[in-house]
């Protein structure tokens, strides 16, 4: 059944696990994700960004979502627009079949200016107002995601703040955040605090000065009810990088999240846990290593299957260490 972000949260929180969020383009990604719920009972949020949404294109994604509820109609799946730049944006993805959406107003529409808290807030509590009104969740963002290492805003997928960030703008402010929630009334609150999106996060395994995960504690102690988002946060692991790189890749060596730093923030309440590299990493490992070995095949089926097959494995991976499994 489809459901809201707000509902599959509230029980995370209530069973303290937290819930993987995975990006999907096609329906390759949807079958693995929901593939891995079924095999380790688990609730699905699945998330679209704009550029997926582009990609499938609307008309298709929205019938995605339903063969994914009519083919395992036992499993709750949320779906949720990630990083919503716009009220337009917002409302068109819930018109299209979404049950939640995240207005990133952190940064202005353009997506790379920083924004203030006001205009934040404000465009924000519009959205959050809205999907209300339908049953739709809202998502709101604080603080602009970036690298504490070199201060640059993660743009490397062509959206993120550009320029040098300072370590205010990288780290969400606790009082604001308090303010942010009263006002916005979020059903999620993404918050930064040291990671970026994509696969290059941290020169080498992270420690406390770059992965702020104290600021989670911090914010979490002021607000315990509220549901922390967590972007950014793939462990981009290394047998992964490992199986690209034997196979004609050329990925520079570098490091995620580890998953005990997401476990630790999920006791101290991080409800949903953003994931898309991770996904990418497993896909692309395993078509390399497919056409590495056999050369001579043309057939996508013969490709996308152990592609799906290393996708399912990671997205089963993060629904047991998160603790969402046993929970669908
Ligand atoms: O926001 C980051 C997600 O990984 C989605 O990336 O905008 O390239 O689809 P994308
Ligand atoms: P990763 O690039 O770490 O997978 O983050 C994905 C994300 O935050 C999507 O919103
Ligand atoms: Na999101
Ligand atoms: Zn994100």
């Amino acid at each position: 059944a489809l459901v809201s972000l707000r509902q599959l949260l509230d029980h995370a929180a209530e069973h303290g696990y937290g819930m993987p969020a995975f990006n999907i383009n096609n329906m390759e990604q949807m079958l693995s994700v929901m593939a891995a719920a079924k095999e380790t009972d688990s609730p699905v949020i699945m998330q679209a960004s704009r550029g997926a949404r582009a990609f499938a294109n609307d008309i298709v994604l929205s019938h995605l979502i339903k063969a994914a509820i009519e083919l395992y109609p036992e499993v709750p799946v949320c779906m949720h627009q990630d990083h919503g730049n716009s009220e337009a944006t917002c409302l068109s993805a819930i018109t299209n079949g979404f049950s939640s959406v995240m207005m990133d107003g952190s940064l202005k529409a353009d997506g790379k200016t920083p924004a203030d808290f006001d205009y934040n807030a404000t465009v924000t509590g519009r959205v959050a107002e809205l999907s209300h009104m339908v049953g739709a969740s809202t998502e709101g963002e604080l603080g602009v995601l970036g690298s504490l290492e070199t201060g640059m805003g993660d743009k490397e997928d062509g959206h993120g703040a550009e320029g040098v960030l300072s370590k205010e703008q990288l780290l969400t402010d606790p009082d604001e955040a308090v303010k942010f929630v009263k006002r916005t009334k979020v059903d999620a609150l993404a918050i930064a605090m040291g990671t970026s999106h994509g696969a290059y996060k941290f020169s080498r395994k992270p420690t406390g000065d770059v992965l702020a995960i104290y600021r989670i504690k911090e914010i979490h102690e002021r607000m315990p009810n509220v549901h922390l988002v967590m972007h950014g946060s793939s462990s981009v692991p290394q047998d992964l990088l490992d199986i690209i790189n034997a196979y004609g890749g050329q990925m520079p060596q570098t490091f995620g999240v580890p998953v005990e730093e997401i476990v630790n923030g999920i006791k101290h309440g991080v409800r949903k846990v953003n994931i898309d590299t991770d996904c990418r990493m497993a896909i692309t490992g395993a078509i390399r290593k497919f056409f590495a070995e056999k050369p001579a095949e043309f057939d996508p089926r013969s490709f996308m299957k152990p592609a799906m097959a290393a996708m399912q494995k990671v997205c089963k991976q993060r629904y047991e260490e998160f603790g969402a499994a046993g929970h669908g």
